[in-house]
């Protein structure tokens, strides 16, 4: 048995980074696609990147019930630094737009129980020009660590190809010698990607989230091309997902400009079966209650902070609907059905014609979340449930056991496809390889 073990171990050993950190998908809101480099604050002051702009965040995260729904982070993206280092090289808040510097702003969230995250860059300048970390790791880590920083999105941005891998890995060596808590969401595979295929088992050692495609716009477009890409990689992408390491697609944009109703629907609904980080990007003080309504729906929330962390795949395309299942906990699946037919009416979709449903052998138990809660009971094998699903829009249940017999999804079915190769490469190490 022992012996069996190792070779699990040695075989398949795809360790998370070992902070103890996002267990579950990280869950808060970040600056960048709403608000972006917006420096001007003579002209545009409640918009602008200062910190007026994250209190007002964290004020209405606890007053709209964003906290309570589990959004933790308030983050900072680029533009925030001043363009000069300190005289002992620490980097230093723009003094004009956080004239309280960082830790005082550290300080207003975290009275507010919520925890910030922070932007720097593993090469010599951020994305937007400020000073880079390249040189720096020890010290920015260190000075992230005493202004009681919990996140850090480290950008690839003017970083020699060859170097990005070490860089990433020397910042999360330097974030560990803090001995902080920090929460560390790396954009290496998506500078890797340009050239060849990344090394995710070292990017999951060593990060507790990755980019791995470009920044999402506030279109049903980008969120489209997101998806596509990550179905496309998705042998490679599921099996290296797990409790504290995730596949990043980027922000969620509910609540913008872009996207209809449904087409929101559907990015939080994806966006769950993905075990993506739910990072939202939008203005907290100017957003449709329908919005907020998909943002805090808390069955969707559920899916995707399920405990046992396995990310979602697209399991076929049929008739212009996309469908996609997502393993969960207590021998459960969620299906998402995304109708790709951008036209006219929402058009039914059979539930038992889902590949999922071949586990339904005698009986199961079927909750359906969007479009709209319903608890649809008890159902078998030839039942003829249909959801009609509006164009854009994607539909979202749950499939689930009464009991053993009433359910084909034992430990040889489980350990077949991806869930297998997730199983065997994520899952049965730390776990020790059981259920
Ligand atoms: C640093 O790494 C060690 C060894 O992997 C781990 O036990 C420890 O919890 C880490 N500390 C932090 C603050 O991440
Ligand atoms: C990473 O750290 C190693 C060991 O200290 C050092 O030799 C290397 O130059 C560092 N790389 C970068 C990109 O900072
Ligand atoms: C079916 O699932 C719903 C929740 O999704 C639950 O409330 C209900 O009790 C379940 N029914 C049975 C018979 O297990
Ligand atoms: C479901 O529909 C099919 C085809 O219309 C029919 O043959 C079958 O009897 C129906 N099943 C039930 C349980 O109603």
């Amino acid at each position: 048995m022992l012996v069996l073990g190792l070779v699990v171990l040695l075989a398949f050993k795809t360790e998370a980074l070992n902070n103890g950190l996002a267990l579950t998908p990280t869950m808060g809101w970040l600056h960048w696609e709403r608000f972006m480099c917006n420096i001007d604050c003579a002209k545009d002051p409640d918009n602008c990147i200062s910190e007026k702009l994250f209190m007002a965040m964290a004020d209405m995260m606890v007053k709209d019930g964003w906290k309570d729904a589990g959004y933790e982070f308030v983050c900072i993206d680029d533009c925030w630094p001043s363009f000069e280092r300190d005289a002992q090289g620490r980097m230093q808040a723009d003094p004009v737009r956080f004239p309280g510097g960082i830790k005082k702003l550290a300080d207003y969230v975290h009275s507010k129980g919520l925890k910030l995250g922070i932007y720097a860059d593993v090469g010599r300048k951020t994305c937007g020009g400020y000073p880079g970390s390249l040189g720096y790791y020890e010290t920015d880590a260190q000075t992230f660590a005493d202004w009681e920083v919990d996140l850090l999105k480290f950008d690839g941005c003017y970083m020699d190809r060859t170097l990005i891998a070490e860089g990433y890995v020397n910042m999360s060596i330097a974030l560990n010698k803090t001995g902080r808590s920090i929460v560390y969401s790396c954009e290496w595979p998506l500078y890797d990607w340009k050239v060849e295929m990344p090394d995710y088992p070292a990017i999951r050692d060593t990060c507790n989230h990755w980019r791995n495609y470009y920044d999402v716009y506030d279109s049903w477009q980008s969120v489209k091309y997101i998806l596509d890409w990550t179905a496309d990689h998705q042998d490679i992408l599921v099996p290296v997902a797990g409790p504290g390491g995730w596949n990043d697609p980027d922000m969620l944009v509910i609540g913008n400009y872009g996207l209809s109703f449904a087409q929101q629907e559907s990015q939080m609904a994806l966006w769950a079966m993905m075990a993506a980080p739910l990072i939202m990007s939008n203005d907290l003080r100017d957003i449709d209650p329908r919005s907020k309504e998909v943002l805090q729906n808390k069955h969707i929330i559920a899916i995707n902070q399920d405990s046992l962390g396995m990310q979602g795949y697209r399991t076929t395309q049929v008739n212009f609907f996309e469908l996609w299942e997502r393993r969960l906990s207590k021998n459960r699946l969620a299906i998402a059905i995304l109708n790709n037919y951008e036209i006219g009416y929402p058009r039914e979709f059979l539930i038992s014609s889902s590949p999922t449903w071949k586990y339904c052998t005698k009986v199961c138990n079927v909750t359906q979340i969007l479009p709209t809660y319903q608890e649809l009971g008890i159902q078998t094998p030839t039942t003829n449930l249909t959801v009609k699903v509006k164009p854009s829009g994607t539909a979202l249940l749950i499939i689930a056991p009464l009991n053993k017999a009433s359910w084909d999804m034992d430990k040889k079915t489980l350990k077949k496809g991806l869930f297998g190769k997730w199983w065997k490469k994520t899952y049965a190490v730390k776990n020790n390889n059981s259920f």
